[in-house]
């Protein structure tokens, strides 16, 4: 069977159609998420193929670098025309960042507005396709957070709004200050803390993006919880995490993340991976 990111299926917001396996460019920078990659040249090539093999969903962030992403992305896709005018790119803004590993949320409405601005600039487009607000920064008022982002939707900055790692009264909350579309929280095989936010995404018809979908690649080596699975299947353990998230819900849309060509091709035909009912009942059984 073809390997393509189609097998999975779509998803749409507004006018826009995407195939609901995607790709997060977390990997793409320097060790800890930052500074300049360690290979520019295979990153850009690592994007190209993901968007061959049917992946037009990108995620990113101003904070990966800083910029790093963004920047590559640009290389890759721009002027976004020809075969790659169909990409959609995720972006998040709300993150500062002082060295390798270490993140700080920051919600002040000015510095939320410079992100949006960067990430226009270094991604290269003139309005981004879904924003996701990184985290909710505690020392600022959700209203201000989100009612920024909201202001910039109107002023024609950012088509959809999304969240990151919230809780189902965040969501709500949010709710009251804009569109909330898109939620990306820490889900995979072995961490499902938030049942809850998902089901709510459920009811709501918002897209739920697991990040971490390889629990940073604990899931992919053998020796995982899931290599029985994989041997039945004859498929690695990192598409049998991939396929019990495309089959727990129509709107998971995961991301995986590597530098890595063959893992990306391998991560992508975790699509064609077909598990029963019963392969879903003892991966739930196992414990997260
Ligand atoms: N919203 C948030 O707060 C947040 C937080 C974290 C991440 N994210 C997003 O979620 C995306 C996914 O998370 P992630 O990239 O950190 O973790 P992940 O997708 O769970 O795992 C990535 C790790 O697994 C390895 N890997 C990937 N495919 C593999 C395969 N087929 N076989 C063996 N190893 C494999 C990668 O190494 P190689 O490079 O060697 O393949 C990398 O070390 C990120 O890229 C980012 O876009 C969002």
């Amino acid at each position: 069977m073809e390997i393509n990111a189609k097998n999975a299926g779509t998803l749409t917001l507004g006018d826009k159609t995407f195939n609901r396996l995607g790709y997060g460019a977390m990997q793409l920078p320097g060790k800890g998420v930052w500074g300049p990659s360690r290979d520019s040249k295979n990153a850009v090539a690592v994007l190209r193929r993901a968007v061959e093999l049917g992946v037009n969903f990108i995620d990113t962030a101003d904070a990966y670098g800083p910029f790093t992403a963004n920047l590559l992305i640009r290389d890759a896709f721009a002027p976004y025309k020809d075969k790659y005018k169909n990409v959609f790119i995720s972006t998040k803004v709300g993150f500062t960042r002082q060295g390798p590993d270490k993140w700080i949320p920051v919600g002040r409405p000015e510095y939320l507005r410079q992100e949006v601005e960067m990430n226009l600039r270094t991604l290269g487009v003139d309005k981004i396709d879904l924003l996701f607000l990184h985290r909710i920064d505690p020392k600022v008022s959700v209203a201000d957070q989100v009612g920024e982002l909201a202001k910039m939707q109107q002023e024609g900055k950012i088509s959809h709004i999304g969240l990151s790692q919230v809780s189902v009264a965040q969501i709500k909350e949010a709710s009251k200050y804009a569109k909330i579309e898109a939620v990306q929280n820490l889900y995979n095989v072995t961490n499902r803390k938030d049942e809850d936010v998902l089901s709510y995404c459920e009811a709501h018809q918002i897209i739920f993006v697991p990040w971490f979908p390889l629990a940073t690649g604990a899931l992919a080596k053998p020796g995982s919880v899931l290599d029985g699975l994989a041997k039945k299947h004859q498929a690695s353990p990192s598409q049998i995490a991939l396929a019990w998230l495309l089959k727990r819900s129509p709107v998971i849309l995961p991301i995986p993340g590597t530098s890595n060509l063959d893992h990306l091709e391998q991560n992508v035909a975790a699509t064609n991976v077909n598990l029963t009912d019963e392969d879903v009942a003892a991966i739930n059984a196992l414990k997260s």
